[in-house]
């Protein structure tokens, strides 16, 4: 090869190499413009922090907006469907209220008392929780990271359609489908050591005839004193909800009892 072909191989290559910088910075910028709207620039590094790390590799569009998080859908290079929930930064409101949920954990000791800070930890705290969940083997999204206030997961659902709420479809068997959440509740009460605080139809997917328990961010350990009123609550809501469903349900303190493992038997 002469120098001067040499020289145009090379001028070629680099500006093709140009063309394909070009256009995946076009790609981000339309993966930004997608959450750049609502979110501040500490969010938007975070997100191309991911992004940069192959944790996600396209990001889509708002699958739910809510009033302390987004969730969006995403691919990972695999072309794997992700959940990705961003937390508000901005909404200091439910701040004294997360505060609750958090102080007494041992796992976090030091908690930054900004909004910021508390809102980080909270995100962590859902990933944690997520962690022991999956552990135990209950059905719910799996883990895969999270960057300050982003929380990467398995998507429940299918082509960027989130699966239905329990809310908003009826089980086909409704006896079998509360024996299965009960089941759930168990494994993560005695297993995964952690109490859902906010368990209800709209906290429960409804994918392929099984129960899907998510948003546990609020969950607590079950050796934190508040756990034991949540438990309560969360049999209760379960209870009342598939007592409407016409389910012949269990007493609701025996089966706090069963949950807790502490007695074998169920009437
Ligand atoms: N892993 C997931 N896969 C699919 N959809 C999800 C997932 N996580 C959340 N969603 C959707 O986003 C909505 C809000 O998520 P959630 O975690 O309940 O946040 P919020 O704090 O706003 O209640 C859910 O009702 C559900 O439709
Ligand atoms: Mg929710």
């Amino acid at each position: 090869m002469s120098d001067h072909e040499h020289v145009e191989k090379k001028a070629e290559s680099l500006e093709r190499r140009h063309e394909e910088e070009n256009l995946m910075l076009r790609k981000r910028q339309e993966e930004y413009r997608v959450i750049e709207e609502v979110f501040d620039r500490l969010t938007l590094q975070g997100v191309y922090k991911l992004l940069s790390q192959k944790v996600i590799d396209e990001f889509h569009g708002v699958v739910n907006a809510g009033k302390e998080a987004r969730v969006y859908w995403g691919l990972d290079p695999e072309g794997a469907e992700l959940a990705i929930k961003i937390y508000y930064t901005s909404t200091a409101e439910f701040r004294k209220g997360m505060m609750q949920y958090i102080q007494g954990d041992p796992r976090f000791k030091r908690v930054k008392r900004s909004t910021r800070g508390i809102i980080y930890t909270w995100t962590q705290k859902e990933f944690k929780n997520l962690q022991l969940v999956e552990k135990a083997g209950v059905n719910a999204p799996r883990p895969i990271a999270f960057n300050r206030n982003i929380l990467v997961m398995t998507f429940i659902g299918e082509d960027g359609v989130p699966a239905p709420l329990l809310r908003e479809v009826k089980p086909d068997d409704p006896t079998d489908f509360y024996t299965k959440l009960i089941n759930e509740v168990k494994l993560m009460y005695t297993k995964a050591r952690i109490v859902h605080g906010d368990l209800s139809e709209y906290n429960i997917m409804v994918w392929e005839g099984i129960p899907v328990i998510f948003d546990v961010s609020q969950a607590m350990l079950t050796s934190h004193p508040l756990s034991q009123s949540l438990i309560t609550r969360d049999i209760t809501n379960i209870n009342s909800y598939f007592g409407r469903l016409r389910v012949d349900t269990h007493d609701a303190e025996e089966l706090e009892q069963w949950v807790k493992g502490e007695s074998e038997e169920l009437s």
